[in-house]
């Protein structure tokens, strides 16, 4: 239970050191709920740990590695879907967390507004996860049923020492490419009957506008202390430090919710569209 005793720093440590997938979305939401109502104040210190603690299971494997499998009435494919993206949010915690502690050494420092933003997010990524676990659950499975890949952890490490870089790739290349992507998948829940699930998604998605949205506000406020310009800035860093191109179909209108105009992504989009499987 956090204390007065604990920093921001501290909490996010213990965050990442929690392996429990459910127990680690638990902690998350009770470390955000101590920053909000003020029982934590200091931003403070950490060494975090380049991996976080994760359950036995599922075992981790290489992106590209995970079946696919469709999305019916049958309960097996859409256990594998929300399995991914539980999975996701999982990765998703851990995230916002080691942002929050990586980067609180940040020179210049950062506002405090800039911790509050990231509080939020760590709090809607374990509601998210926990949502998905009961969904899974309700499914007749559970979280670490499935192999999983650990792209994502991998990716962002690639971002560790720099958080414009990592700026650049978490919120506005994967959790962007997660607005294109979930409206499809909400249509094909709907389709095979299962409401719950599709909605479940659809407050994701609602959700994660605002996270893409914190991702650009700081993005470019770093741009404007460096007196650099945004749009230069993310297309250098994606090109350096992202496997791949930047996929239509995009989803204009939640974009554009998130601050991210057609005229800041089209310049990197992959020539060819991919459809949405
Ligand atoms: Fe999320
Ligand atoms: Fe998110």
């Amino acid at each position: 239970m956090p204390s007065a005793q604990d920093t921001l720093c501290s909490l996010a440590l213990g965050v990442l050191q929690t392996g429990e997938a459910r127990a680690k979305a638990l902690a998350a939401r009770e470390a955000a709920r101590a920053w909000r109502t003020g029982v934590v104040t200091e931003i403070g210190t950490a060494d975090l740990p380049d991996r976080p603690a994760r359950p036995e299971r599922p075992e981790l494997t290489r992106p590209g590695r995970v079946k696919k499998r469709k999305i019916t009435a049958a309960p097996e494919g859409r256990a594998a879907l929300l399995h991914a993206l539980a999975h996701i949010e999982l990765n998703a915690i851990d995230l916002a967390w080691d942002i929050l502690g990586r980067f609180a050494r940040h020179d210049p420092p950062l506002p405090r507004a800039f911790f509050n933003d990231w509080v939020k997010v760590a709090d809607d990524e374990a509601r998210h996860f926990l949502l998905l676990d009961d969904r899974l659950r309700t499914l007749g499975a559970s979280y670490g049923d499935l192999p999983a890949h650990d792209g994502l952890w991998q990716a962002s490490m690639d971002t560790a020492h720099d958080l414009l870089a990592r700026l650049a790739i978490v919120p506005l290349v994967l959790e962007a490419r997660g607005l294109d992507v979930t409206p499809g998948m909400i249509v094909k829940l709907r389709a095979a009957g299962d409401d719950e699930s599709a909605d479940a998604l659809q407050i994701i998605h609602d959700d994660e506008i605002t996270h893409v949205a914190a991702g650009k506000r700081w993005f470019d406020w770093l741009c404007a202390e460096r007196s650099q310009t945004p749009e230069t800035v993310w297309r250098d860093l994606v090109r350096t430090h992202f496997k791949g191109l930047v996929k239509p179909p995009f989803n204009e209108k939640s974009r554009a919710l998130a601050g991210m105009q057609p005229d800041f992504y089209a310049g990197l989009a992959d020539p060819e569209p991919t459809t949405i499987s």
